[in-house]
């Protein structure tokens, strides 16, 4: 009678400390801003709050309606970020990802299911962000056109070991945007090229112009179709004299000029003059020898 009592109150004791253990798994916080941050494929995996020493977050991803697949990286990690790019290998599908809030590394829990939060979809070939290109510009020999040479931004992504362009991912897809104006006014002009290579012609002949070039991809939906603005170039345009030298310089070589000639005058009226005495002398001498 007496030890089947202690076994009873043993069983409820151990009841009491699943019973508690439960609870701590239960307070596992949920992942909160689930949040997808990428950039020319670069593609990361965002969410809050840092955890405590208590529990670790795991993520799980697929392509929506696929199996999911873990990184290695991601699980069971103390980090609120996760490093995507290499993952999402099939960049026109689009992705749904999961932050599980576990056990820390090497814990166990007897929650059958973590609370878990989930992303929004993400399609990286509708979704990265496009970087600002570089590009140069080279001036036609009539002053009336201009080049410019864009260079097609590198991706995160490889191919075996080549790091792939935008132009290698995107092909024809990818096109050019141009912004530009008179280097003198405000009013802006655009144009758009399917080519990396742009030639802009019938330019006010001489006159400066100013470029900014963004990426643009119309086959994408409206609020994602143009990267960031690349830095502004401007071509030099037939330069006037006065902008090329200063006034001070002008004036300055005019004072020069004129110091110049003040000299020569003053060395030409001192060299004449004793010159004509010379000659004064050298024909006085015969007359007064008379
Ligand atoms: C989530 O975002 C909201 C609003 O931006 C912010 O107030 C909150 O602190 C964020 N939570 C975490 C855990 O980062």
């Amino acid at each position: 009678m007496w030890k089947t009592g202690a076994k009873v109150s043993l069983l409820a004791l151990c009841m009491d400390v699943l019973f508690f253990t439960h609870l701590v798994s239960g307070s596992f916080p949920r992942a909160q801003n689930v949040t997808w941050t990428s950039t020319n494929f670069k593609t990361l995996l965002t969410w809050g709050p840092k955890p405590s020493e208590e529990y670790s977050y795991t993520v799980d991803f697929s392509v929506i309606g696929q199996d999911r697949q873990q990184n290695p990286h991601c699980i069971r990690s103390g980090e609120t970020t996760c490093d995507l790019t290499r993952s999402l290998t099939q960049l026109k599908k689009t992705y749904e990802a999961e932050v599980l809030s576990e056990p820390p590394r090497g814990a166990t829990s007897d929650l059958i299911e973590f609370p878990h939060t989930r992303s929004e979809p993400f399609c990286p070939y509708q979704d990265t962000d496009i970087d600002k290109p570089d590009f140069k510009i080279v001036e036609g020999k009539d002053k009336r056109s201009v080049t410019l040479y864009v260079v097609d931004p590198l991706t995160a992504l490889f191919n075996n070991q080549q790091q792939l362009t935008l132009r290698d991912v995107f092909a024809d897809d990818l096109q050019y945007k141009v912004t530009y104006r008179r280097a003198s006014s405000t009013g802006k002009k655009t144009y758009v090229s399917k080519t990396s290579q742009v030639e802009l012609t019938k330019l006010d002949q001489g006159e400066s112009y100013c470029f900014t070039v963004q990426a643009y991809i119309p086959s994408r939906s409206t609020n994602k179709q143009l990267g960031a603005f690349s830095h502004t170039h401007c071509s030099e345009g037939e330069r006037s004299f006065t902008d090329v030298y200063s006034v001070q310089v002008i004036i300055g070589g005019v004072l020069l000029i004129l110091v110049l000639l003040a000299i020569i005058i003053a060395v030409t009226v001192v060299c004449c003059r004793r010159n004509r005495a010379q000659k004064n002398e050298k024909e006085g001498v015969p007359l007064r020898s008379v």
